[in-house]
């Protein structure tokens, strides 16, 4: 019973084979699930920390290099679902390569990434939501909208719009992958546009005084928040990380493949062209909201201490441009419902990929014949989470999500240069260019900007993993379905 044990590529052409799964999903579509999952909240929120903590007005080049980690890891997720287009996504590939353990530990760190994500988007989304009634004048009680730790009246208190909007969601992609798409697909419109007006109306309100120096000096800013080093080379990279949530997601293209009509194509094209359009709307965002409000203006403690907390509509607030918060807000709003979808979709087809292996319990596999979706996986995954959003402050801890992440790419960087060495000649439709060279750039890159998350996160991330490593041997090893072939 070795926890090195890998599972032949045969063994997941023949899982491909039985598959219950309904391949609904074209190119556009899956492009458009990338899209879907990758343009949230982050980069309405993240730019002003990002632009006054970190970089200054060239938080544009944090925003390049996070882009550049991602396009390696979107190479070599693209190289791997062209040969294995199945639901597992990082955790499959690390299986076929790695070794068990390995890909049980990847599997355990992508719940960070899918399913605290959805947690965390629940609760942005709440926040937005509550802005929007706002606007529209309605109140909704304290109660009703704060977990119980950050309630600040007496007795019960549960965040309900976070525990309402996940119910919804689930209510969705239980019906069906296509419906699902649909909705996301209009969605995806939708706030592609609001973000393509930002940046056509931003432009002219750019002052370019603002950009002068477009990289300040280095130096240390020091408030109630600790002390940071800002700005210069250093305050780029550490910029990169602090904004890498908002390119969280685009790797979901890859939990779907096993319901493409034409994976071994259609994935790959989907993964990086996905990356490639949010890599430069967000660009442009952030070239637009550091000329239109110089990065110290978005200090807390200075003139306008709230623009740190909504920088994109208060930039345009203080240009005198109120309407395009509403703008904003509608995006946002509805713009992370698409988020909350494919992060919960990508969980669930992760959990089914697993279960079909045996290393979770067979209920997470059972895949209803009439939708063609796993329903029970769904429903436990939609109960879990959105208690989880409703009752605790999970949003304080939405770093985890990008250390997750970040360790899964770097895993997959790793994996597919093993396995392009292992097993050279296996067909592979797309192939990753010059893929040593790739492959370490991208495994340097992610494993940097994982270290430079918030220690917090990257303690509670390893006590994560610990976790998840018992698990595995008190569940997963024994019954894995690799143990009967080994018999
Ligand atoms: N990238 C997603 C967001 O920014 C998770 O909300």
């Amino acid at each position: 019973m070795s926890i090195w044990r890998v599972k032949p590529v045969s063994a997941f052409e023949a899982d491909m084979k039985k598959s219950e799964l309904k391949r609904v999903l074209g190119k556009w579509s899956l492009t458009a699930i990338g899209i879907g999952a990758i343009i949230g909240g982050g980069i309405f929120v993240l730019t002003g920390t990002g632009a006054y903590y970190h970089a200054g007005p060239a938080l544009a080049i944090s925003f390049v290099i996070a882009g550049i980690a991602c396009v390696f890891a979107a190479l070599c997720y693209s190289e791997f679902a062209s040969i294995l287009p199945v639901e597992g996504s990082a955790y499959a590939y690390a299986y076929g390569t790695i070794g068990e353990v390995f890909a049980w530990i990847i599997g355990w760190g992508l719940i960070l990434e899918y399913a605290m994500g959805s947690m965390t988007v629940a609760v942005s989304w709440s926040g937005y939501f509550n802005k929007l009634l706002k606007m529209f004048g309605i109140k909704l009680p304290e109660w009703l909208t704060a977990d119980p730790a950050s309630y600040t009246g007496e007795g019960f208190s549960m965040n309900l719009p976070a525990f309402l909007i996940v119910l919804f969601v689930i209510s969705i992609l239980i019906r069906g992958t296509k419906g699902a798409a649909n909705a996301n697909n209009f969605i995806v419109l939708l706030k592609v546009s609001a973000v393509i007006f930002v940046i056509l109306a931003g432009v002219f309100f750019v002052n370019l005084d603002n950009w002068d120096p477009f990289i300040p000096a280095a130096t240390e800013i020091v408030d109630k928040a600790g002390t940071h080093k800002a700005y210069g080379i250093g305050g780029i990279i550490s910029g990169a990380a602090a904004i890498f949530f908002a390119y969280v997601g685009f790797d979901a293209v890859s939990t779907q493949a096993g319901e493409a009509i034409n994976p071994k194509k259609d994935v790959p094209f989907a993964i990086i062209a996905s990356l490639l359009v949010c890599t430069l709307l967000y660009i442009l965002v952030s070239l637009v909201l550091t000329g239109m409000m110089n990065y110290e203006d978005f200090n807390p403690l200075g003139k306008y201490p709230e623009a740190i907390k909504a920088p994109v509509a208060y930039a345009f607030d203080i240009a005198g441009q109120a309407w395009a918060g509403y703008i904003i807000t509608i995006a946002a709003t509805v713009g992370l419902i698409s988020v909350l979808m494919v992060m919960i979709m990508g969980q669930s087809r992760i959990f089914l990929g697993m279960s079909k292996d045996g290393l979770i319990p067979s209920v997470f596999s059972k895949v209803n014949p009439l939708s063609g979706t796993p329903k029970n996986n769904l429903m436990i995954l939609g109960g879990f989470i959105s208690i989880v959003a409703a009752f605790t402050p999970i949003n304080k801890l939405a770093d985890m999500t990008s250390f997750g992440t970040l360790f899964a790419f770097t895993m997959v960087c790793i994996a597919v240069w093993i396995l392009r060495v292992k097993q050279p000649n296996i067909e592979r439709t797309f192939k990753v260019p010059a893929l040593p060279v790739i492959a370490v750039c991208g495994i340097l890159i992610n494993t940097y900007l994982m270290i430079n998350l918030s220690k917090e996160a990257q303690l509670l991330s390893l006590g994560w993993l610990a976790i998840g490593i018992l698990v595995y041997f008190l569940y997963g090893k024994r019954n894995s379905k690799l143990n009967n072939k080994e018999e």
